[in-house]
């Protein structure tokens, strides 16, 4: 047995602990992160979890660029600025307005990692499976965070779309923003949001008719 099979053989077989994790698990408004981020280390292993996920072809074709700190003021101040630039023709009151949300919203919680699909066209494996493994590297960051006691939201919104906020994070043209996985404690514990019936959303495929 190598040593990777005895790892996964030595995990815990009990795996109660991972689904109520799952089964609790729960968006934290951007609003109700704050302080404390996770130290170091346990980003490190939050990282090494979102980038275990299925990838097709072993193209690891997404990667992380982490906002925290004082970058977070300078990527507020320019992303508004690019807010704004890329509105000119919208409403002023509007416009100022979610200018203002805007570059708030890069200031709550004190970490966000952009989780970047870098699906290549040329690659053997179609883009659309490259994109689903970014999003499946966003899940795990969102399960991580919370099975080390930390609140998380995958958002998109404007920025994720606009090519000059691409830019600024150094996005190549090939590149996509899978998601703002923004990080922090919760202020206080999120309530439960409508969860979809399952029944409603599953069929039995039979073959027979
Ligand atoms: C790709 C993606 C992008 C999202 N972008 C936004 C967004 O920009 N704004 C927003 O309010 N919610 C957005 N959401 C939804 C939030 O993640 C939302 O809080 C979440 O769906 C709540 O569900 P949960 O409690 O199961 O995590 C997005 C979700 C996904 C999957």
């Amino acid at each position: 047995m190598t040593q990777s099979q005895a790892a996964f053989a030595a995990a815990p077989q009990d795996g109660e602990v991972l689904l109520r994790l799952l089964e609790t698990r729960r968006s934290v408004g951007m609003t109700m992160l704050g302080e404390p981020g996770p130290d170091a280390s346990t980003l490190a292993r939050m990282l090494t979890i979102a980038a275990r996920v299925p990838d097709h072809g072993v193209l690891e074709p997404w990667r992380f660029i982490l906002l925290a700190g004082e970058a977070r003021k300078r990527a507020s101040e320019r992303v508004s600025q690019l807010y704004a630039a890329e509105n000119a023709a919208m409403d002023a009151e509007k416009r100022e307005k979610f200018t203002g949300i805007i570059g708030r919203s890069l200031t709550y919680a004190p970490l966000i990692v952009l989780v970047v699909s870098k699906s290549d066209p040329e690659a053997r494996v179609p883009v659309w499976e490259q994109d689903l493994s970014a999003g499946a590297a966003c899940m795990n960051l969102l399960t991580a965070a919370h099975a080390l006691g930390f609140g998380a939201n995958w958002l998109t919104g404007w920025a994720a779309y606009s090519p000059g906020v691409h830019a600024l994070f150094g996005l190549s043209s090939a590149e996509k923003l899978a998601g703002l996985v923004h990080i922090g404690t919760a202020k206080e514990a999120p309530a439960e949001r409508r969860r979809p019936d399952i029944d409603a959303i599953t069929t039995v495929w039979t073959g027979t008719d």
